[in-house]
C-alpha cells in the first residue's frame, strides 16, 4: 500500500536532532524513541507500528495539511532515480523508505566526522601541551645547570680568616691535610668583602670589583698566558703618541708580556745573584708577576735614575688619562711588596686609574687586599724548591750595583731588561 509523504524532510528538521531521536549512542535503531518522538510514527501507524486503513472520512489528519488546499499529490508512476541510477517505478513508500536511509547515512557520516574532529583537536591540544611541558622543562633544567656551573666556577671569598689561619700554621700537619682538598687562591688575606668588595677567582685567576689582581698573595696559573692585551697595547701607543706630539716627551716600551716560564728564569738570575730576600723586593716571583696578565709595560728604562727623568714625572701625571697607574709607587713599597718602579704602568681603564690617581692610593689599597707570599699558598712549595737561593746575599761580589734610594741601582740604563 502506497503511504502518503508526510515527513518532514524540507522543513528545517536537523539532521542530528532526526538521529538522536531515532538512535541510541550505540548508533541502534530504538524503537521506544521512534514512537516516542516520531510525528510520522504517530499518525500513521498503529501500536504495532502496522499503517491503519485508509479512512475514507471528511476529518483531516492534524499533521498533513487540508486535502482540499493540496493539490492531489502525483499518482502517477515515475522512474525512481537514486544517485542517477533508475531504481525503479514510483514507490512513495519505498521512496521515503530510501530518503530516511539516505537521511540516516548523512546524520551518521556527519557525526562521526565530528568525532573525528573532536578527536584530533583533543589529540592536537594534547600533543601541544606536551610539548611547551617540554620546554619548559628544559629551560628550567638548562637555567638551574648554569646556575650550578656559575657556583663552581666563581668562589666568593670570605672575610679575613688570617688570626684562624695563623692558628692552623702552628698546629702540628694533620694527617688529613694531605687528603683535604687545596686551599682556594688567595682565601687568608682577603679583608675586602667587608668594605663592599667583591672578590672572585675564575680559573685560578683573581678579579676584584672586576680588575684583575695579581701580586704575592694572588698568583696566576702557570698555564694562563693571554699574550699582551690589545686594549692596553692601543692604550699605551695613544699615550705615547701625545706625550711626544705635545710634550716632546718619547715613550717607548722596555718590557710588556712575559710568560710564566720567562719570568721564572727572570727571578732565578735575580735570586742568584741576589738572595731570595733581596729579589723578592724588585723582582716577582713566576706566577706572581703582573707581566703574566699582558696588561702591563715596563717603560723607557728600568734603571733607578729613571725616577728622577722628566718622562717618568711625566708618566706619574698623565698616565691614568690613558688607563695607566703606576703600579709601585714611591711610598707603598710595604704594601706593594715592592721597590719603587716608576716605570711598571698597569692598565686598569681610565676610570679606575683616574679614580686611583685621584686618591693617591697603591692598587692594594684600593682594592683592600694583601701582598704577601706567607698569604700566598704556593709560598712552602716554592721556597722548598728554591732554598738554594735562601743564604746568598747581596753584593758578595762587590758588584757595580749600590744602593739607592729606591732599590739597588744597576748602574746601567737597562733597555731590554726590564724588571
Ligand atoms: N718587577 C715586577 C714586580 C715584576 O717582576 O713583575
Ligand atoms: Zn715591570
Amino acid at each position: 500500500m502506497k503511504r502518503e509523504r508526510t515527513y518532514r524532510e524540507d522543513n528545517g528538521y536537523d539532521d542530528d536532532q532526526y538521529y538522536d531521536d531515532r538512535y541510541d549512542e550505540n548508533d541502534n535503531f530504538d524503537n521506544n524513541k521512534y514512537d516516542a518522538d516520531d510525528d510520522y510514527n504517530d499518525d500513521h501507524y498503529d501500536e504495532h507500528d502496522e499503517p491503519p486503513e485508509k479512512q475514507h472520512t471528511d476529518e483531516k489528519p492534524q499533521s498533513s495539511p487540508p486535502v482540499t488546499e493540496q493539490p492531489a499529490p502525483e499518482t502517477k508512476q515515475q522512474p525512481l532515480i537514486y544517485a542517477g541510477t533508475f531504481v525503479g517505478e514510483y514507490d512513495e513508500n519505498y521512496q521515503a523508505a530510501v530518503l530516511e536511509q539516505i537521511r540516516l547515512a548523512k546524520a551518521r557520516r556527519a557525526r562521526a566526522d565530528k568525532r573525528a574532529r573532536d578527536k584530533l583537536h583533543a589529540e592536537i591540544f594534547m600533543i601541544t601541551t606536551a610539548v611547551i611541558v617540554l620546554l619548559i622543562l628544559c629551560s628550567v633544567i638548562i637555567h638551574i645547570g648554569k646556575r650550578r656551573r656559575e657556583e663552581e666556577t666563581f668562589v666568593i671569598q670570605q672575610p679575613d680568616t688570617s688570626s684562624v689561619q695563623e692558628e692552623l700554621h702552628d698546629l702540628p700537619e694533620p694527617i688529613e691535610k694531605k687528603t683535604a682538598p687545596p686551599p682556594v687562591v688567595g682565601t687568608t688575606p682577603y679583608a675586602g668583602e667587608a668594605a663592599g668588595h667583591t672578590l672572585i677567582q675564575k680559573d685560578g685567576v683573581t678579579y676584584v670589583d672586576g680588575i684583575l689582581l695579581v701580586n704575592k698573595t694572588f698568583p696566576l696559573p702557570r698555564n694562563y698566558a693571554p699574550g699582551i692585551s690589545q686594549e692596553a697595547e692601543q692604550a699605551f701607543y695613544a699615550m705615547a703618541g701625545d706625550a711626544w706630539t705635545n710634550y716632546g716627551v718619547g715613550l717607548w716600551q722596555n718590557s710588556g708580556y712575559r710568560t710564566y716560564d720567562e719570568q721564572e728564569a727572570k727571578y732565578s738570575e735575580y735570586a742568584a745573584e741576589r738572595g731570595l730576600e733581596e729579589a723578592d723586593k724588585v723582582s716577582a716571583r713566576p706566577g706572581h708577576s703582573e707581566h703574566q696578565t699582558g696588561l702591563c709595560y715596563d717603560v723607557n728604562s728600568t734603571d733607578f735614575s729613571f725616577a728622577d727623568t722628566f718622562e717618568a714625572q711625566w708618566l706619574e701625571e698623565h698616565c691614568a688619562e690613558y688607563g695607566f697607574i703606576v703600579r709601585y709607587p714611591k711610598g707603598k713599597e710595604k704594601v706593594t711588596g715592592y721597590d719603587y718602579e716608576p716605570w711598571h704602568l698597569r692598565y686598569v681603564g681610565v676610570e679606575v686609574a683616574k679614580d686611583i690617581q685621584s686618591k693617591g692610593l697603591c692598587l692594594e689599597e684600593y682594592l683592600n687586599v694583601t701582598s704577601k707570599y706567607e698569604n700566598s699558598p704556593d709560598n712552602e712549595d716554592f721556597l722548598k724548591a728554591h732554598e738554594k737561593y735562601k743564604d746568598i746575599k747581596h753584593d758578595e761580589s762587590g758588584a757595580a750595583e749600590e744602593q739607592t734610594d729606591y732599590g739597588y741601582d744597576n748602574g746601567y740604563y737597562d733597555y731590554g731588561y726590564g724588571y
